[in-house]
This record gives C-alpha cells, sequence and structure tokens, in this order.
C-alpha cells in the first residue's frame, strides 16, 4: 500500500491542461528526452501524471516504467498512453516514488516534480531516496533529467495596486515574460546549486549579500528557479526550463540606497507549502 505523499503534492486531472499546454515546459523537456535517451533504452519516470513525458520517452526507449500514486492519474495516465499506441512500451505502475525501485536497471530516471523555489512538490525528497535505494540495489546511478537545478534571487519593485487597492501578495510570473508591473532593483544572483546525482539536502538552505548601487525602492523578492534538463558536453550547453518566477512580498518596503548592504537568507524544508516562506525568509539591512 503506498504511503502518504505531502499534501499539495499530488497533482489532480484538472491542473495537467496547464502543465500540457506549456510550450516552454514540455519543448524544453522534448528536446532533452531527444537528447539524453538513446533508441533500446530503459527509462523510469517517477510522477508520471498525464504519462506525456513517458510517451515522449517511448519514442526511443525500449521500455518505460512511469509511477505515479494519484489513483485518478493511474487510470488516466494508462488509458491516454494506450490511446496513443505505446501501452505495450509503457508501464503505468501504481506507487509512491519514495518507495519504488524498478525491477530491472534503468539508464534514465525523469522526474518532474519542480515547483518555483523547489517548494509545494517532492522532488528533493524523492530524489534523495531513490539514489539512496538504487545505488544500494543496482550500482552505479543512472542519468537523471533533469540533472540539476539552480536557485536565484533579485531584488525587484512589484506594484501591488489593484483598483486602488493596495494588496502586496505573493505571485506567480510565466518566467522571462515581459512585466510592466515590475522594476528590477538587482542582478539576480545563484544561491543554490543542487546537482541531483549528488547527496541531496532536506532544507533549502542559503544566504546571499546585495551589495546597493542605485537609489529605488524594493518592495520584493524575485525568486528564480532554473532546472538543467540536460547538459550537452559536446555542444557546451544545456537544455533548460525554469519554473514560474516567484515574487515574494517583503514584510516591509525598502529604499535602496547606494553603499547598503541587505543580506537575504533563506531556511525552509524542501517540499514544504508555499507560505512557509514567511518564517523561511530573513531579510538584514546593513
Ligand atoms: C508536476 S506533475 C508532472 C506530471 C508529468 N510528469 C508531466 O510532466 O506532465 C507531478 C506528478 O507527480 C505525481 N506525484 C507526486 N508525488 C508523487 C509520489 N510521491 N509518487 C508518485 N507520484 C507522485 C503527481 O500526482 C503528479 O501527477
Amino acid at each position: 500500500m503506498p504511503s502518504p505523499a505531502l499534501p499539495g503534492a499530488l497533482i489532480p486531472l484538472q491542473y495537467h491542461y496547464h502543465m500540457l499546454s506549456d510550450q516552454a515546459r514540455l519543448g524544453a523537456f522534448q528536446q532533452a528526452i531527444a537528447a539524453v535517451v538513446q533508441p533500446g533504452q530503459v527509462v523510469l519516470e517517477l510522477g508520471c501524471g498525464t504519462g506525456v513525458l513517458s510517451f515522449l520517452a517511448s519514442q526511443r526507449a525500449r521500455k518505460v516504467w512511469a509511477v505515479e500514486l494519484l489513483p485518478e492519474m493511474v487510470n488516466t495516465s494508462r488509458h491516454l498512453l494506450a490511446q496513443n499506441g505505446v501501452a505495450d512500451r509503457v508501464e503505468v505502475i501504481h506507487a509512491d516514488a519514495h518507495d519504488y525501485l524498478p525491477p530491472e536497471p534503468v539508464d534514465v530516471v525523469i522526474c518532474e516534480m519542480l515547483h518555483s523555489a523547489l517548494l509545494q512538490e517532492s522532488q528533493l525528497s524523492v530524489m534523495r531516496t531513490f539514489c539512496q535505494r538504487y545505488q544500494a540495489h543496482f550500482g552505479n546511478l543512472p542519468r537523471f533529467l533533469p540533472e540539476a537545478t539552480l536557485l536565484g534571487v533579485q531584488l525587484i519593485e512589484q506594484q501591488y495596486d489593484f483598483a486602488g487597492y493596495h494588496a502586496p501578495v505573493p505571485l506567480f510570473r510565466q518566467a522571462d515574460s515581459l512585466d510592466e508591473h515590475v522594476r528590477l532593483r538587482s542582478e539576480a544572483q545563484c544561491v543554490l546549486s543542487l546537482d541531483y546525482r549528488q547527496p541531496l539536502p532536506a532544507s533549502m538552505q542559503w544566504a546571499h549579500t546585495f551589495h546597493i548601487e542605485q537609489s529605488g525602492l524594493c518592495n520584493a523578492l524575485r525568486l528564480i528557479t532554473k532546472h538543467l534538463l540536460a547538459i550537452l558536453p559536446d555542444t557546451a550547453r544545456s537544455i533548460d526550463w525554469h519554473s514560474q518566477y516567484l515574487h515574494w512580498p517583503l514584510p516591509k518596503p525598502m529604499q535602496l540606497q547606494p553603499g547598503m548592504k541587505l543580506t537575504i537568507r533563506a531556511n525552509y524544508a524542501a517540499g514544504a507549502p508555499v507560505m512557509a516562506l514567511t518564517q523561511g525568509l530573513q531579510i538584514e539591512v546593513h
């Protein structure tokens, strides 16, 4: 019997259209799968949802093991994979990805339980326990897709006025979209990098000090989450995808002045609900 997952980590059917129709997301995964999965290989997907990434992998793989915990998504993916003509190569397993091991060694593991700032979903806990169990059972780790995740932070001024009503609330923005409601108050700084083949932390802990050079109002942080889906050593480039930017309002807006230093410290559990940032982010001016 599968063990209970984190609340919010399981994603019911009505949220999958958004993921399927996100061209930046699906296009990046499609390219990465084509670059990484070699003809005849065996692939494991942890958290298959509708089965779309397993379908893409099955265009090259001999066999895809696709794991999903939510019963309605197990049924949906089985049905859709059959309709798309790949049920002979993709086997959907109802299991918790924290416990599951495939019956044979695999060449590639795909896991997209990725959310802004690695909140809300189970990527780190799933990958951490998977690596331990897989290594103990089969030895060498397979290739992972994504291979790594980088977290960044940027100072911004976000417009929070709505019909004359001021309401500084957290918001999600499509990465790299033009946004006239935002002014950038610093460069984006990389604060944490996580390589899925290395031991992974249980909590997201980082600190960064901004040395302010220009004056301006800062009332929010932009949290940037970039996933290196596939690193291609031959061409010295990677196929990347960003989770949505998370704009997190500061408890009090700050007037930045040249010479000021602003330290941001983060400490929250990976996979925690988004509102854990209320306690999980500290700002110090000095
Ligand atoms: C972000 S969705 C991605 C779905 C699909 N891979 C895609 O790219 O469209 C993550 C999926 O993982 C499933 N999931 C979350 N936690 C899980 C767990 N512990 N074990 C198995 N599946 C899980 C969710 O129900 C959801 O379908």
